[in-house]
């Protein structure tokens, strides 16, 4: 679709940045812009900036840059043309139409969706029809009252396969529009055209924007079905084929409901099926999905990720406690390990054996569902205990298996930062299950020199806490000094503050000069920074008094083997800077390195702890 650039100004101009992103995430006045934490990548303070006049938002810390309609494109996950049309009727414009050809496929796709929507309002009319009492009966029986029908536009498909057809004849649709959404099928025995769903409860499926683009139709109980042929069984729900309109891989069921839902601040809950879904909401988890009749495809679940507003997305998927439960988690499991991204992840609930979640409603109240989503565990749990229970441990051997299995798992996860952070966890999970008091002991007991002096500084865990300039002027020297290991750091770094203002100054500006161009080298970024005036910071940290404290700040050939090591310095100097939880990991990497006498790592914790301790 080619748009006018003009039209496109036009949209800039009347829509306020920092509204259309207020609506999504949480934004802060600062100054004459605003502030936030970044919706693209992961972080805790806010490095993102919306400049209203300039109209474009930056983050600072990864780079993210661009103007309302890439921020709808990329925070909706809609595409051009979609977030066009979308910013373009909030701007109370009319996206113009170039050619007369998109005019034609504009028009058709308005007329097949015009087509879907008479046929749902139709079929919604029939369960109020006295003739389909039973009917309503039993979408009442189940739960299924007059709110939650027309909150899902919930109808039924008479047995007569013309009636519909005909109705929507009248209304000018002709039969290839209803076989183009699936409506309509050719009998093979007589060529006569008849409406596929018949004698069925009808789920109207909708797209995004919430237009219905297809159905799914359940069968009704036997009791009021007509039983034509006993040998024939008539699957319990058919659903509409891809068509131009629906794509089965890529939507979900109530997507349009859970993403509003997830805006509000709902947890979203995938579960198995269309009457889940339903009682999720009649009981306020509104944040109720799923896929249809298919295990979850990886659209699917990069389209939840993009459904949801909170720094962390983690739906909760729904599984079956029974054996086929856990093997369909496993399924969903191997999915998800490659697409991780930093605070993107899952989590798995295991409803009691042979339950769902309408039926787990329905038996234990909404209470019992909350239990149950409550104790979900994370994937990194699922994982471990999916390979732990019921095997024996007890064997270094088997320990070793355990671990390969475990690492084999995480080198599925593509995105480094997140693979990284679960080999952590694989190691110290490890070492705490297995790592016994009475080892401890004996380790300690060892009259090993500095035994005495590391177990004084892990009591100064409280003091290492603390923001320390001296860490920071390591940290900022190390970048400075190889700007080739940026492209690892860069999350940590762009969110990295520096108490010291000249400091951190020199800091946002590595970010820019990086984010520019990052294969400059230690002399062209040092000579940029000088010239935009950083020359005296520079001197204060380029120096031996913060060399002393951390080899691993000095310059290093730029195709030095060391490299990964000074990353990983870097990371855990960082960690530790931000003291949140990461000191456990540490205290953990710790017992590990005194379990396998591993003397280069318990040497490099020194050092880390060392220059804490000096501050
Ligand atoms: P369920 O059998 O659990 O159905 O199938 P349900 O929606 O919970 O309905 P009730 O509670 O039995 O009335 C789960 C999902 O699998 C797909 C549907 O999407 C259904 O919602 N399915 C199931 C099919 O596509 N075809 C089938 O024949 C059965
Ligand atoms: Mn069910």
């Amino acid at each position: 679709m080619s748009i006018p650039p003009r039209f496109l100004d036009e949209i800039r101009g009347r829509l306020t940045l920092s509204d259309i992103i207020g609506r999504r995430v949480n934004v802060q006045r600062a100054g004459r812009e605003f502030k936030a934490c970044c919706p693209f990548h992961h972080e805790k303070t806010p490095s993102f900036t919306i400049n209203d006049d300039k109209q474009f938002y930056h983050c600072f810390g990864c780079g993210a840059h661009g103007d309302v309609i890439g921020f709808v494109m990329q925070h909706d996950n809609l595409s051009f043309p979609d977030a066009v049309e979308m910013l373009a009727a909030e701007a109370g414009l009319q996206v113009p139409k170039p050619d007369p050809k998109a005019i034609e496929k504009a028009q058709k796709a308005k007329d097949l969706h015009d087509l879907m929507d008479e046929a749902t309002a139709w079929m919604q009319a029939q369960v109020n029809d006295p003739v389909n009492k039973d009917v309503h009966e039993y979408l009442e029986s189940r739960g299924m009252n007059e709110d939650i029908r027309a909150a899902f536009r919930i109808g039924y498909a008479p047995a007569d396969g013309q009636a519909l057809r005909k109705v929507l004849a009248d209304k000018g649709f002709s039969d290839v529009q209803m076989r183009e959404v699936g409506l309509l099928k050719d009998s093979s025995r007589s060529g006569q055209p008849y409406i596929f769903f018949r004698d069925r409860v009808m789920f109207p499926v909708c797209d995004r924007r919430g237009r219905v683009v297809a159905f799914g139709g359940r069968i009704l109980p036997e009791a009021i079905r007509p039983q034509k042929d006993a040998n024939f069984k008539p699957p319990k729900y058919i659903n509409t084929a891809d068509t131009p309109l629906f794509d089965k891989g890529r939507m979900l069921y109530a997507e349009s409901l859970a993403r509003q839902a997830a805006r509000e601040g709902h947890t979203l809950i995938v579960t198995e099926g269309y009457m889940d879904v339903i009682a999720c909401n009649k009981f306020g988890f509104k944040g109720a999905i799923a896929p249809m009749g298919t295990a979850l495809t990886e659209e699917q679940i990069l389209s939840l990720w993009s459904m949801m507003v909170d720094e962390n997305k983690i739906p909760i998927l729904c599984f079956d406690g029974d054996n086929a439960g856990r093997s369909a988690a496993s399924r969903a499991c191997e999915r998800i390990l490659p697409l991780l991204k930093p605070g993107k992840s899952a989590r798995f609930a295991f409803l009691p054996e042979g339950e769902d979640p309408d039926s787990l409603l329905r038996n234990a109240g909404p209470q019992g569902f909350k239990a149950a989503l409550a104790s979900a565990l994370s994937l990194f749990d699922f994982l471990w205990a999916t390979h732990t229970a019921g095997r024996d441990l007890e064997t270094p051997e088997a320990r070793a298996g355990l671990s390969k299995t475990l690492h084999g798992e995480v080198s599925k996860i593509a995105d480094p930062e997140v693979q990284k952070h679960y080999r952590e966890l694989v190691r110290t999970r490890i070492s705490e299950k297995f790592f016994t008091p009475r080892q401890n002991k004996n380790r300690q007991a060892r009259p090993a020199g500095d035994t005495p002096k590391l177990k004084s500084a892990m009591r100064l865990r409280p003091v290492l806490n603390r923001k320390n300039a001296l860490s920071q002027r390591i940290l900022l020297a190390c970048v400075l000094n190889n700007p080739q290991i940026y492209h690892r750091i860069e999350e940590e770094f762009g969110r990295f503050h520096i108490d010291a203002p000249g400091l951190d100054r020199l800091r946002q500006q590595i970010v820019h000069a990086l984010i520019e161009d990052d294969t400059l080298d230690f002399q062209a970024l040092q000579g940029h920074l000088k010239l935009l005036g950083f020359e005296q910071e520079m001197h204060d940290i380029l120096n031996e008094s913060v060399y002393v404290h951390a080899a691993f700040a000095r310059r290093m050939a730029s195709d030095s083997p060391d490299e990964p090591q000074i990353v990983e310095n870097w990371l855990t100097l960082y960690a530790e800077l931000c003291g949140h939880g990461e000191n456990r990991q540490v205290r953990a990497q710790w017992q590990e390195a005194f379990a396998t006498s591993n003397e280069e790592q318990e040497d490099r914790l020194r050092d880390l702890v060392r220059i804490r301790g000096s501050e």
